[in-house]
């Protein structure tokens, strides 16, 4: 038997993107082979297969940064999970694929009842934007934070959680995404305006004390201008590598040393799951109550075959979008 698998073939935009047959093989020993129910179209699949950032995989490559499934055979030494389970997968690229084969102790529990679109979302963006809120800004009740990206997947998903925790936030976006930004219940701030720090200025003449950048290094300096003493920016776009991390991490040391009370930290979901999976597994299941118990909604801009990644990435691509582009297997569309 045979199935199919969304190929980078090269660097390049949604083009390269091609549809490949594979061999159906039975899971190895330890390993366990997963139908491929759901998975998203992140900008780190994109900037992995423009390869800008550090650690892209070769080309080519299957994207996609994250599955939920159902666990469809076990190799040999495989007693958890279960023929039949629902997991959920941080995969880093693969999961653009019908099938794909994982070890156990990367595969997390899926409670029943909750929708594959929706459930997926949390696997990435929800966990990111949970840990930058919670482990590394310890952010409490009633203080401030700017999100930059706010209509991205992260950034939605950071106006979630954040009102959830109590904050009172401001997100960056175009115009056009304004209305959803409010919706999220943020205060939304238009990044092509002259001077958006005049305004969030106008706002909060103290700052704020969180600032939470997914867009890049043009919003660092701004960013440390809007913070007040004792706060702190998160910064959680990944680096392209080479000089630039070299760079990036020698800027980070000096900002930190600099006596004015602000502090910088990089957060990288992927790094800290390779030296620790526990946080992961921890702050997963905590998504998913939140979901089953309908405190978040996440914001699904598109449901598409997954076998039409390149469409998919090429709306995420076109800007258009808010929220989540979601790619499911098709009985479930
Ligand atoms: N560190 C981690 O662990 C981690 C985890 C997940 C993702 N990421 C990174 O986080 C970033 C966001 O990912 P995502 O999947 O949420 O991306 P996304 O859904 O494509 O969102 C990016 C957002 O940036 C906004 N934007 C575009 N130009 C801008 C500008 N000049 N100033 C401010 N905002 C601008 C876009 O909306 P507008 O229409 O409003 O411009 C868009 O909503 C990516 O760099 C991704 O690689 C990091």
């Amino acid at each position: 038997m045979n199935y199919e698998s969304v190929v980078a073939t090269r660097r390049g935009g949604p083009e390269v993107l091609q549809i490949v047959e594979n061999d159906l093989r039975a899971p190895a020993p330890g390993e366990a082979r997963v139908k491929v129910l759901a998975t998203s179209v992140g900008r780190t699949d994109v900037d992995y297969r423009y390869g800008r950032i550090a650690f892209a995989p070769k080309a080519p490559f299957v994207p996609g940064y994250e599955v939920l499934g159902r666990v469809d055979a076990v190799g040999a030494g495989v007693t958890q999970p279960a023929v039949g389970d629902r997991v959920a997968a941080l995969t880093g690229h693969g999961g653009y694929a019908e099938y794909i084969y994982l070890r156990p102790e990367h595969l997390a529990p899926v409670p029943p009842g909750l929708d594959p679109a929706e459930a997926v979302t949390l696997i990435l963006n929800y966990v990111t934007a949970h840990q930058m809120l919670h482990r590394t800004a310890k952010a409490k009740a009633g203080q401030r934070a700017l999100v930059i990206g706010a209509s991205g997947g992260v950034g939605t998903a950071l106006l979630q959680l954040g009102k959830l925790a109590g904050l009172t936030l401001y997100g960056l976006a175009s115009a056009a995404k304004h209305a959803a930004v409010k919706e999220l219940g943020a205060t939304p701030i238009d990044y092509r305006s002259p001077d958006f720090s005049a305004e969030l200025r106008r706002l909060e003449p103290n700052g704020v004390d969180f600032v939470f950048n997914g867009f890049g290094s043009a919003y660092t300096r701004p960013s440390l201008k809007l913070i007040r003493r004792g706060g702190k920016l998160v910064e959680f776009v990944p680096t392209s590598g080479g000089l630039q991390l070299v760079v990036g991490l020698a800027q980070l040391a000096l900002l930190n040393l600099w006596p004015n009370g602000k502090a910088v930290e990089f957060y990288g979901i992927s790094a800290l799951y390779q030296v620790d999976k526990r946080p992961f597994m921890t702050d997963l299941p905590i998504l998913f109550r939140l979901l089953a118990d309908g405190k978040i909604k996440p914001c699904i801009a598109a449901r598409l075959p997954l076998l039409e990644a390149a469409k998919g990435n090429a709306l995420l691509e076109s800007g258009a979008v808010t929220g989540q582009v979601v790619l499911l297997a098709p009985e479930l569309l």
